[in-house]
């Protein structure tokens, strides 16, 4: 199947279906999901979303928290952008649906997470981004340009080189034309053209064996991306959240939310002991990577699978009110939250480099876009601050689509696209081999490029990966495609990336920490 539109829109999350509203007007847009429409990193958040809403917060403040989380890699005009837009996108998110949970006085109840030096989170209880997500798909589907397709998956996306000439890196007029998708319904590749594509296809934290990201978060749109000579920057900073629910029956992890460190949760030993100060003088508020390196050091030290977070000494009923998802979830496995210690463990979270935009949000080929978690804007640097993730997106999101609403007019499809050659493939029926290297991956970034690493490690994981590349490669020549192959060729090239990333940057900055680097900055 051959199929145009204006804009192909890769991932049904905050950052595709904000774009898809905001450029409706201008065009035919098709959204694309590579399993359930919700199925998205945004409908798991649970915290909430930054802003800066009431005094004495300012956006002085917000800069600055994100400026210091980040380890001052972050590109201060993207800081600035950012911060400064938030309160219009609220106002967007709110007039779209978004109901954040108000205060007796009406005022917007305010959360505080890591890092935060004051109340700034917007939330929806306990399930924020499940809140988001209902209203962005109720919005987009009353809409008479969008349309959607479930279980569609984006293979690769089409340029220059599907005519037959020769991309390389540094090529600054590779252009995008549309993508190959797979559709799972009838197993064939459609070629979908477009004027302008967005990529929005979220994490990669599945490319470790402990994650909070829902399992569609496999790096695709980065993989896409680099396949098709464009630029990625800064893949090395993979954020682990600190307390993720200590149970390795399930996939995902389960989160606990920072805000309730925010609300009073203190971190501790199994014997009740309070770590953190020792650590940091913010304690269990102290930003992410310090928070999950401490984590780390004392489950060396102990031996233990895990750490504790003890909320027992709250009103229980405030407790139950505040997080009645985690209070549920937790009870489900006999923990009463109210009453007994939380077992916690990091786990891989969140990627702060990715695509690399500009501050329209264009990518380095271009009629393409990216936005979200799969884009590197700058914003975070070394570091996401807590809640700045679902601003980012939206933010870019909104960005991007002023502009490319501008560009739309002046492009032409191309037509001379050859349709997705299989000649030569065959079925693949061995599935063990792509489930078997699938875990050699997971254990591979997991034990050598995880929270703390070292030049040996990293050296290690390289020559690792490159075997199972070129087996994998191989088989995908000759196999038929299916999502689960396309999905273990991305999580190798975006495991390739965080490795060779990590090892060219000879220092310890934010979540980048390694023993052979080991002068880590404390002041910030
Ligand atoms: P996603 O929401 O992940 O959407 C990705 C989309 O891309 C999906 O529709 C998927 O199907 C599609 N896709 C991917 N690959 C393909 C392909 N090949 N073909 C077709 N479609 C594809 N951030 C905050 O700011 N605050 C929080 O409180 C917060 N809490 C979090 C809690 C958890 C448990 C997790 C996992 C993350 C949390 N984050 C939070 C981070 C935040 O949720 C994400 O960074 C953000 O939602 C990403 O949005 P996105 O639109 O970029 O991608
Ligand atoms: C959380 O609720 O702790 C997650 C917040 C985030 O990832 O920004």
């Amino acid at each position: 199947m051959r199929k145009k539109v204006d804009f192909l829109v890769i991932g049904s999350g905050i950052a595709g279906l904000s774009f898809a509203l905001k450029v409706a007007p201008y065009g035919k847009v098709l959204v694309i999901s590579k399993t359930k429409l919700a199925e998205t990193n945004t409908a798991y958040a649970q915290g909430g979303i930054a802003a800066v809403t009431y005094k004495p917060d300012d956006f002085k403040k917000h800069m600055e928290d994100t400026m210091v989380a980040g380890d001052h890699l972050s590109n201060p005009d993207a800081v600035k952008m950012v911060i400064e837009n938030a309160p219009q996108q609220i106002k967007q998110l709110v007039e779209w649906g978004t109901g954040f949970d108000k205060t007796e006085d009406g005022k917007y109840d305010l959360h505080k997470e890591g890092g935060h030096s004051e109340y700034r989170i917007l939330h929806h209880l306990d399930n924020t981004g499940h809140e988001i997500q209902r209203a962005l798909l109720e919005k987009a589907r009353q809409h008479h340009n969008i349309e959607f397709a479930e279980n569609f998956y984006a293979v690769d996306i089409i340029t220059q080189h599907h005519l037959g000439e020769i991309t390389f890196r540094w090529r600054t007029d590779v252009k995008c034309f549309g993508a190959y998708v797979l559709n799972e319904k009838t197993g064939k590749v459609d070629t979908i053209l477009s004027k302008i594509t967005m990529m929005a296809t979220g994490g990669i934290g599945n490319i470790y064996q402990t994650t909070t990201n829902p399992t569609i978060a496999t790096g695709d749109g980065i993989a896409m991306v680099y396949r098709a000579k464009g630029i990625i920057e800064n893949m090395e900073f993979v954020q682990f959240h600190p307390t993720s629910l200590y149970n390795p029956k399930e996939r995902p992890s389960f989160l606990i939310t920072e805000a309730m460190r925010g609300y009073g949760a203190i971190l501790k030993k199994g014997n009740g002991q309070a770590f953190m100060e020792k650590y940091d003088p913010r304690g269990s508020l102290a930003p992410r990577d310090i928070v999950a390196r401490a984590i780390d050091s004392e489950m060396k030290n102990t031996g233990e699978d895990f750490v504790y977070l003890d909320v027992t000494h709250k009103n229980a009923e405030e407790t139950k009110m505040h997080f009645p998802t985690i209070y549920h979830k937790c009870l489900e496995l006999g923990i009463d939250i109210t009453k007994d210690m939380i077992p916690v463990v990091p786990a891989a979270h969140y990627l702060c480099g990715g695509i690399k935009v500009d501050l329209k949000g264009r990518t380095s080929i271009l009629n393409m876009y990216a936005a979200g978690e799969c884009s590197s804007t700058g914003l975070h640097g070394a570091n996401r601050l807590a809640s700045n993730s679902l601003l980012e997106a939206i933010v870019y999101a909104d960005v991007a689509a002023e502009d490319a609403a501008r560009q739309v007019r002046t492009i032409r499809h191309k037509t001379q696209i050859p349709s997705w050659n299989d000649e030569g493939t065959t079925h693949n029926e061995e599935m063990v081999l792509i489930t078997q290297t699938n875990k050699e991956v997971e254990q591979i970034m997991s034990n050598y490029v995880g929270i703390v690493r070292s030049n040996l490690r990293l050296k290690r994981a390289l020559d690792r990966l490159e075997l199972i590349y070129r087996e994998t490669e191989t088989l995908f020549d000759d196999s038929i495609v299916t999502r689960e192959l396309c999905q273990l060729r991305n999580k190798i090239n975006v495991g390739y990336l965080v490795i060779r990333m990590a090892m060219m940057r000879k220092e310890s900055r934010g979540l980048h920490y390694t023993v052979d680097q080991n002068k880590l900055r404390t002041k910030r």
